[in-house]
């Protein structure tokens, strides 16, 4: 008999509980997480996959292509359509699933059905997921659906909860990459700030390169370019795919989710930072008890809010702007008694 190659040394699973694992961005992100993306080469994964009961069947045949995948780090994939079962004993929680906005839906009313959702979804993982739960909320509106998530589990730690703007930072890295010639991996101290909408600020004024690369960073000084091109070209790529790919960004949120969740389990890089929806507690003068994006270090799965960075008066009218609309958003669902 043929010998093979002795057993890997593994980890003991990470439960991870995925919400609208039937969508677009779930069918890009499952095989991601399955793969070894998220926790590396030697930790397995056990996926919990909840959906509608309409969209039950089709999570699982996203499972059966997941089998068919035979990832070796891939522990076991079950489909619900109840959220206590869902979230039992879930180490990390990706909350994807959300009511897409309709023609005639006005934005309190997106927050309003949304709420329905995260509001229950909170109260599940605050009763049944593990002690240590980590969650991450993607569908939209993203921080304020963080709010409410966070704001229903009264016993999990608040900086256990986040709201997804590393599609942001990756998208302004990729801008700042062409206009200057440098790599994406040889960008640091770049910063998202606000929310996750047209109001964000993508904030370059710490930008820094690695040593000896051959870029035009002169490019960045340029401030009509700044405001004219690279802010809304961030701020509404979201609008651009859906304009051109005819539906929203899928692929690249599912990367941003990989990155955001490995460098929480992981650690960022030493001397980087990244970009982080978090609960504000008046960092950098942003209104208390709202979900904003942040420069912020991860280090022992805990996120850290950098400290002391410099803000131009510019910076801080375009900080303050998107804050206010936070903070509009966080007094909506107040007036619903959902925070
Ligand atoms: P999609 O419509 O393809 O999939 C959403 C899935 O969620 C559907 O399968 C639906 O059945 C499911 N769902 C709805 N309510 C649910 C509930 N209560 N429990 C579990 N599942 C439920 O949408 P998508 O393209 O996958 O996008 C999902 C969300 O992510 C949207 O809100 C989108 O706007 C948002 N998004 C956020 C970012 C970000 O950077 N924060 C980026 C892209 C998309
Ligand atoms: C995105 O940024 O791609 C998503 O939030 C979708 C949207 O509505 O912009």
């Amino acid at each position: 008999m043929m010998q093979g190659a002795a057993p890997r040394q593994r980890r003991e699973p990470v439960t991870v509980t995925v919400t609208g694992a039937a969508g677009q961005i779930g069918y890009a992100l499952l095989p991601r997480i399955a793969s070894g993306a998220m926790f590396g080469p030697d930790t397995p994964v056990r996926l919990r996959l909840l959906e509608i009961p309409a969209a039950v069947r089709v999570a699982e045949g996203v499972v059966l292509e997941l089998e068919d995948c035979a990832f070796p780090l891939l522990a076991g994939a079950d489909v619900f359509d109840d959220a206590a079962q869902a979230f039992s004993g879930a180490n990390y929680a990706i909350l994807v699933g959300a009511r897409p906005r309709q023609a005639g839906m006005e934005r309190a009313d997106l927050l309003a059905a949304n709420a329905g959702i995260f509001a229950p979804q909170g109260e599940a993982i605050n009763e049944h997921a593990a002690q240590d739960v980590r969650v991450l909320v993607v569908g939209n509106p993203a921080n304020t659906n963080a709010l409410i998530a966070q704001a229903h589990a009264p016993d999990v730690p608040e900086r256990r909860f986040t709201a997804l703007t590393r599609l942001d930072h990756n998208r302004a890295l990729a801008q700042i990459a062409r206009r200057t010639g440098a790599g994406t991996d040889e960008i640091t101290g770049l910063t998202i700030w606000g929310n996750h909408s047209s109001t964000q600020f993508p904030d370059v004024s710490q930008v820094r390169f690695a040593a000896g690369v051959q870029a035009d960073i002169a490019a960045l000084q340029d401030r009509q370019w700044l405001e004219d091109e690279f802010i809304p070209r961030v701020a509404k790529r979201g609008t651009e795919i859906i304009d051109v790919r005819g539906a929203s960004s899928a692929a690249s949120a599912a990367g941003a989710v990989v990155d955001h969740i490995h460098d929480w389990a992981l650690g960022t890089p030493a001397g980087e930072w990244t970009s982080v929806g978090l609960l504000s507690h008046g960092e950098y003068g942003v209104p208390e008890g709202v979900f904003s994006s942040f420069p912020a270090i991860s280090r022992a799965g805990d996120w850290q809010i950098v400290p002391d960075l410099e803000l131009e008066d510019w910076a801080r009218a375009r900080i303050d702007a998107s804050t206010d609309e936070l903070v509009a958003e966080r007094d909506a669902v107040r007036a619903l008694g959902l925070v």
